[in-house]
C-alpha cells in the first residue's frame, strides 16, 4: 500500500546572482515532485509571484528556493490511513537498521546539497551546517545500533514528528530515526520556515529503500500539527519546539486521544552560565560568546542569562565587548560569515522589540555594529538584576547579564530553579567543591563545566531538559527509544 509523499516542492530557477554563480546553480538540484507541480510561469523566474509558500533565504530575500504546497486535512486524513495499515512494524529489526543507515550514508553521500540548503533556507553558518548534516547522521547511525540485534517490544503505531526550523535536519532526522528504529510508522511535520530540508532529507529516505507509508511528510503550520495530534488513529506524539506550542498540543491529546500514547515533548529554556571569580576571563569569553551567539542564538541550548561574580565582572564584560566586535555578521554564504540572520521578520521584530526595551530604560550594555539586508539582528549584551527579570526564552543572539556576590550563589541557584526551565546550564570555576555542589543543586538536563554549553553530542552527551524544558527522555541516549515503544517502563529490550 503505497501513500504518495504528501509534498509538493517545485525548484524555481534561481534568480541570477551577481558575482555568485556556484551559488545560483543549487536550485536546479533542488527537491522535486514531478507528479504534483505547481502551476508556475514557465517563462522562468521573473514571473513568480512571491506568496505564502515561497521559499525565501532569510540572509537574502531576493534568493528564492522553491514553493511548497501545504497539506490539507484530507492529506492527514489519508496519510493516516496509510500508515496505520503500513508493514512497518512487522519488518525486522535488522532491516530497519540497515535501512537507516544506508539513509545516513545517502545523506553523506549528497552533503553539498544539504549543506547548501541549511545555509540558504535556515541562514546556517557553514560550520553550524556541517555540524548539523553529521548531527542528523549519527542520530540514524545511532538510532540503528540501539535496536541491532535486540529483541524489541512491540511498536506503538503511528507517531506524530513535529519539529522546529532551527534544527530542520538534525532534529527532523532525529525523531524520525528514533520512531521508525522503535518500528513505528512516521508521519512528520516540519516547521512551516524549512519544508524544503525536510522534503530532501524525506526523499533520500524513501530512496534507501524505507517505505512511503513508513515515512509520510505532511508540510504545514499549526493547524496541521492540530489536525495530526488530534487524529484518534495516532500512537503518540514526540515534538521539539517552543513551550506554549508544547502546551497546546499536550490539550489536543488529552482531549481525542488514548491517555497512554505519549508525548514525547522537548522544549526551550532561560538557560544560565555562572562565573566566578575564579574562572579563567580568557576561557570563559571564549565559551559565552559561543553560547550566547553562535548559530545568532538560535539554539535551544543557547546561553541567555549569564552570572559573573561582581569582582569579575568589568573585566569579563571589557573582555567580551572586544571580543563581541571581532564577530562578522552577513550571509552564510560566505564563509567568513560568523553568525547568520534570525530565521524570519516576525522573530526579527520580536527580538528587536525585547532589545529596544532594555535600551530604552539604559541598560543595553553592549551591541554588535552590523546590519544586513535580510532578517539580522546585532548581538546585544543586556543588564538584568536576575533570571525572575525574564519570563519567556528570547530566541535569537541577545546576553543577559547580571552579577553576584560570593554569598549569594545559593541564591542564584534558587532563582535559577524557581524558573521552572531546566535545559542547559554552565559553570565555570576552579573550585571543584563547587563543581560539586551547584551541579547537585541546579535544575538543569545538561550541565556543561569549564566549557560552552551548546552542540551536544549523540551518544555521549544525551540531551534533553527537566521541568519546562521537555519530558525525557534525552534524544540521543539510550532511553530514549523504549519510549516508543510498548515495553516503556519495563525491560523492554532484551
Ligand atoms: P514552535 O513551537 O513555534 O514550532 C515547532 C513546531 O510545532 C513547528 O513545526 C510548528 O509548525 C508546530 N506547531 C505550531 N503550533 C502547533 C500546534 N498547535 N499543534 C501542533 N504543532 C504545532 O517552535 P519553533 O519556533 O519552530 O522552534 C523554536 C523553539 O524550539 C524554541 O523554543 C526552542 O527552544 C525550541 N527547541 C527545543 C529543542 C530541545 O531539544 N529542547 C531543540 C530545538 C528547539
Ligand atoms: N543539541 C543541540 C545543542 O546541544 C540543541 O546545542
Amino acid at each position: 500500500h503505497a501513500t504518495p509523499l504528501l509534498t509538493q516542492i517545485n525548484p524555481l530557477p534561481n534568480p541570477p546572482r551577481k558575482g555568485e554563480g556556484a551559488a545560483s546553480s543549487f536550485g536546479q538540484n533542488a527537491a522535486t515532485n514531478p507528479e504534483r507541480h505547481l502551476p508556475r510561469d514557465e517563462g522562468g523566474w521573473e514571473g513568480v509571484p512571491v506568496g505564502p509558500n515561497v521559499l525565501t533565504n532569510p540572509a537574502d530575500p531576493a534568493d528564492h528556493l522553491g514553493t511548497v504546497t501545504n497539506a490539507t486535512p484530507d492529506d492527514v486524513t489519508a496519510a493516516i490511513a496509510a500508515a496505520t495499515v503500513s508493514t512497518w512494524p512487522q519488518t525486522p529489526v535488522a532491516t530497519r537498521s540497515n535501512l537507516l543507515r544506508a539513509t545516513a550514508d545517502l545523506y553523506e553521500l549528497h552533503r553539498p546539497e544539504l549543506f547548501a540548503l541549511l545555509a540558504r533556507e535556515a541562514g546556517k553558518s557553514w560550520a553550524d551546517a556541517v555540524a548539523e548534516v553529521r548531527e542528523a547522521v549519527d542520530f540514524l547511525r545511532y538510532y540503528a545500533e540501539q535496536v541491532e540485534g535486540q529483541t524489541m517490544a512491540p511498536s506503538r503505531g503511528p507517531i506524530v514528528a513535529i519539529s522546529p526550523w532551527n534544527f530542520p535536519l538534525a532534529i527532523f532526522t532525529g525523531q524520525i530515526a528514533a520512531a521508525l528504529a522503535a518500528g513505528n510508522p512516521v508521519l512528520a511535520k516540519p516547521a512551516p520556515q524549512t519544508p524544503l530540508i525536510a522534503f530532501r532529507a524525506v526523499q533520500l529516505m524513501h530512496e534507501a529503500g524505507i517505505p512511503p507509508d513508513a515515512i509520510q511528510l505532511l508540510p504545514g503550520a499549526g493547524g496541521i500539527g492540530t489536525a495530526l495530534t488530534a487524529n484518534p488513529s495516532i500512537a503518540g506524539v514526540v515534538f521539539t519546539g517552543s513551550l506554549p506550542t508544547a502546551r497546546k498540543i499536550d490539550q489536543v491529546m488529552a482531549a481525542n486521544l488514548n491517555p497512554t500514547a505519549p508525548l514525547i515533548a522537548e522544549t526551550g529554556g532561560l538557560n544560565v552560565m555562572i562565573v566566578d571569580s575564579t574562572a579563567l576571563p580568557e576561557q570563559a569569553v571564549r565559551d559565552i560568546l559561543a553560547s550566547a551567539f553562535q548559530s545568532a542564538g538560535q539554539r535551544c541550548s543557547a546561553l541567555r542569562v549569564l552570572y559573573i561574580q561582581d569582582d569579575a565582572a568589568d573585566r569579563t564584560i571589557e573582555m567580551l565587548k572586544g571580543a563581541m566586535d571581532e564577530l562578522t555578521l552577513g550571509n552564510p554564504w560566505h564563509l567568513s560569515t560568523d553568525i547568520g540572520p534570525v530565521i524570519d521578520e516576525a522573530a526579527r521584530t520580536k527580538i528587536e522589540t525585547h532589545i529596544d526595551t532594555y535600551e530604552r530604560s539604559g541598560n543595553l550594555i553592549h551591541r554588535l555594529n552590523a546590519r544586513g539586508e535580510g532578517t539580522f539582528v546585532a548581538p546585544a549584551v543586556l543588564r538584568i538584576n536576575g533570571i525572575a527579570d525574564l519570563t519567556e526564552e528570547i530566541f535569537g543572539p541577545v546576553l543577559h547579564v547580571a552579577t553576584f556576590r560570593s554569598d549569594q550563589i545559593d541564591q542564584v541557584i534558587a532563582a535559577i530553579n524557581a524558573s521552572g526551565f531546566g535545559l542547559t546550564f554552565g559553570l565555570h570555576t576552579r573550585i571543584s567543591s563547587r563543581v560539586r555542589q551547584v551541579s547537585n543543586t541546579v535544575h538543569a538536563g545538561n550541565i556543561y563545566i569549564n566549557r560552552n554549553q551548546i552542540g551536544a553530542v549523540v551518544g555521549s552527551q544525551p540531551f534533553g531538559g527537566e521541568g519546562l524544558s521537555g519530558t525525557g527522555p534525552k534524544a540521543g541516549g539510550p532511553h530514549y527509544l523504549p519510549r516508543f515503544t510498548l515495553g516503556y517502563g519495563h525491560a523492554e529490550i532484551a
